[in-house]
């Protein structure tokens, strides 16, 4: 994600996507045994944590009644160690929409390692959240010269491969938690999945692919930094969410509840309002920006300027949109884990 808190600033779609996933933490908060002498909340990718402080603080309003007023909640944010901490932290002190706003006895820790090995100690968590960040690869399999993601290859071998490290990143994850969350303990997951028909998400994917291709033909990079990029990220359907749990890679966890559903477009809902197609085309091209401008720029040759060059990518594709503003349709995995009691 772009730094800087620039992220935070622009992810309300993302926002939007972890909604309908709410009630389904605030349910389990409601369940889980939370025995422990610590309770331990663990948050998945958090980014810079904007889109983390209603949830978290959700889980901890239904959790206290529960647990009483002294016992300690620690929440532990889990991301890249490339990850913007310093804004994560700053709005966890210093914003009103702050969970520790009015909390006591809560306790935040990051952790800058990836989430597809174990990053918290065994038995340790009592409740689990991720939004928006596991339909993020641990990396690029193989290239992708002609798309920016390779789930939108033409090439079946680029896509085959796409799933086939989809597959081993997910069964790595439940692995990991499997070990991390203690009996009982329950898991809530938002991210982008893959609808009956099509991936989703075609139409922004191939709108801010092709304002790379045209930002490339405008000479502002060359053709060879162009057919690097890759963003490592694609979205999982319902087989393939289901895989481990069938074919035995996974043991200790259940998968409760599983929904795949069509994301909302809080854009479009504006645009609707407004008829402001050139708003429309700024808060896309800036999330967009935000989300996957770094994992493109990744792929630029080490002198170039890459803000000038992402500042031109954005330019083109919110001209693009205002010039066809269109719905986006693409689709949200939301499920429920929950951790085996032991017998
Ligand atoms: C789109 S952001 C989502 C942030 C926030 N949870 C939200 O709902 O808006 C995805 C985040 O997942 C993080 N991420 C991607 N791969 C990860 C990994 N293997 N381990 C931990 N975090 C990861 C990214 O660095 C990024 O900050």
């Amino acid at each position: 994600m772009q730094g800087g808190g620039f992220y935070n600033r622009n992810s309300a779609l993302q926002a939007a996507n972890l909604g309908s996933a709410l009630p389904l933490l605030v349910a389990a908060a409601g369940e889980v045994p939370a025995d422990g002498a610590i309770i331990g909340i663990a948050d998945y990718g958090v980014s810079q944590g904007r889109n983390s402080m209603a949830p978290v603080a959700a889980a901890i309003d239904t959790l206290r009644p529960r647990i009483g007023p002294d016992r300690p909640i620690v929440v532990s944010h889990v991301d890249l160690p490339s990850n913007d901490f310093g804004s994560l932290f700053t709005l966890i002190d210093e914003d009103p929409v702050s969970y520790l706003a009015g909390r006591a006895q809560v306790y935040p820790n990051a952790i800058g390692r990836s989430h597809f090995g174990e990053v918290l100690p065994h038995g340790s968590v009592d409740l689990g959240w991720s939004s928006n960040a596991l339909h993020w690869m641990s990396r690029n399999p193989c290239p992708v010269p002609d798309h920016g993601w390779g789930v939108f290859s033409a090439d079946p071998a680029v896509r085959d491969a796409i799933d086939a490290q989809l597959d081993a990143d997910w069964a790595n994850f439940l692995q990991a938690r499997s070990r991390e969350m203690r009996g009982g303990a329950r898991l809530i997951c938002q991210f982008m999945g893959r609808g009956p028909d099509s991936h989703g998400f075609e139409w922004m994917a191939n709108a801010f692919w092709q304002s790379w291709v045209d930002t490339a033909d405008a000479g502002l990079l060359t053709h060879a930094e162009l057919a690097r990029i890759s963003a490592p990220s694609a979205g999982r359907s319902v087989a393939q969410i289901e895989a481990p749990f069938r074919d035995g890679r996974v043991s200790g966890l259940s998968l409760v509840d599983l929904a795949v559903v069509q994301a909302p477009d809080p854009y479009w809902a504006a645009f609707e309002q407004s008829g402001d197609a050139a708003q429309l085309g700024r808060v896309w091209a800036d999330m967009m920006r935000a989300a996957n401008g770094p994992s493109f720029a990744a792929a630029l040759d080490p002198g170039r300027d890459r803000a000038a060059v992402l500042d031109a990518v954005t330019e083109r594709l919110a001209a693009r949109i205002a010039a066809d503003p269109q719905q986006n349709r693409s689709y949200n995995v939301i499920l429920v884990i929950e951790a085996v009691v032991a017998g």
